[in-house]
């Protein structure tokens, strides 16, 4: 049975129903929001060094299937066409098919279906790369920070871990989710030195790796621009061993994208820290437990879940999106004097 249907929505002001392809969902920079990142738990079955310090576990409540149904649908009826899911470790949902079934039959204001995509640890991905793409999943990202077992167990502190991930990753591959992506966060004096060993992955595996520099979202408080690996090192590192080059990317992409000469596989940089894209950002998250969050490191939090357990209608809610988008941040503030830490860690809010 479906949980939400289409045809449910209440009575809308004409605005939202404007079928002439104008952008509704607008920041006060003249930015368009077209992707949404919701996070359906904050549990986790690995504690990355970088992320959680695994002495404390979930801290917000995670919300019903239905609403998170029913905020994704009006998301989408304002211009979101790309909806990502995340956590948390996402997959520790028993219903995360069953969610991405009712995500992948919404519709956007142009009538195309709306990309889902996940991302994942990848612990549990090889049972569920399946049912997922059955289910209309399109895309999925899978972290590995180490191609070492011994490594990678050491940064996700849970054993044979690299193992169940490669498996996740091989699952993947052979349900048809491709472009398969594979995240890896560097940290100095942990995995800078898997830089060259992960183009060879990337390159064997069919996958495309991409490297991301470290913020300041750990639940430890360890982070300074010291540890960051920066995108102008790892390109010099790739480079020592392999001609690369850049290829066209979209401007709201937040990877830089390079390919190898022979054509073999795909890298991609995201550098939040040395070179900031908020320019072209394209996001908000809503957080397991229902909060809008309009940049990673918001300060601020806007209470959907509590707008609809008060009873707002559908057109009440969008207005109130509406709003929520004009406060989107101009940019993050990392390594500048007075940076203010965001008000969530990464694992709470939903990367
Ligand atoms: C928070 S995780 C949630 C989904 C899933 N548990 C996973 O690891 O893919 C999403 C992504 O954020 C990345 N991440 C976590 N903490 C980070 C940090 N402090 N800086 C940069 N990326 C981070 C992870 O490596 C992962 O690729
Ligand atoms: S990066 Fe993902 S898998 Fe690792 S601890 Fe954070 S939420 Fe869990």
């Amino acid at each position: 049975m479906r949980l939400e249907d289409q045809s449910e929505v209440s009575t809308l002001s004409p605005s939202f129903s404007a079928q002439d392809g104008r952008a509704l969902l607008v920041d006060k920079f003249g930015r368009e929001i077209t992707d949404l990142r919701l996070s359906i738990t904050d549990r986790c079955n690995y504690k990355c060094v970088y992320c959680r310090t695994g002495k404390v576990g979930a801290q917000y409540p995670e919300l019903p299937l239905a609403d998170y149904v029913r905020m994704a649908r009006l998301f989408v009826r304002l211009g979101i066409r790309k909806i990502r899911l995340t956590g948390g470790e996402p997959l520790l949902r028993h219903d995360v098919v069953e969610l991405v079934g009712e995500l992948a039959r919404l519709r956007s204001r142009d009538g195309q279906s709306v990309e889902v995509a996940l991302t994942t640890n990848g612990h549990l991905l090889a049972e569920l790369a399946q049912p997922l793409k059955d289910a209309g999943l399109r895309r999925v990202t899978v972290s590995m920070d180490a191609v070492e077992a011994e490594r990678f167990a050491r940064i996700t502190r849970v054993p044979r871990s690299y193992e169940a991930v490669l498996a996740g990753v091989r699952a993947a591959r052979e349900a048809g989710l491709k472009p398969l992506k594979v995240n890896c966060v560097l940290l100095r004096g942990f995995n800078e030195d898997q830089i060259v060993p992960f183009a060879e992955f990337a390159r064997q595996a069919d996958v495309v790796v991409r490297f991301i520099e470290f913020m300041p979202l750990e639940e430890e408080r360890v982070w300074s621009p010291q540890i960051v690996v920066t995108m102008d090192e790892v390109l010099e590192r790739l480079r020592s061993r392999y001609p690369l080059h850049e290829i066209r990317r979209d401007p709201s992409e937040t990877a830089r994208r390079y390919r190898f000469d022979d054509g073999l596989g795909e890298i991609g940089i995201i550098a939040p820290v040395s070179h900031p894209f908020c320019g072209h950002c394209s996001r908000v998250r809503i957080t397991s437990d229902g909060k809008v969050r309009t940049c990673l490191f918001s300060v601020f939090e806007h209470d959907l879940a509590d707008l609809m357990r008060k009873g707002a209608t559908d057109g009440e809610v969008m207005e109130w999106i509406l709003q929520v988008v004009l406060t989107k941040e101009e940019r993050h503030h990392i390594g500048e004097p007075g940076f203010v830490p965001a008000s969530r860690t990464m694992v709470h809010i939903g990367g």
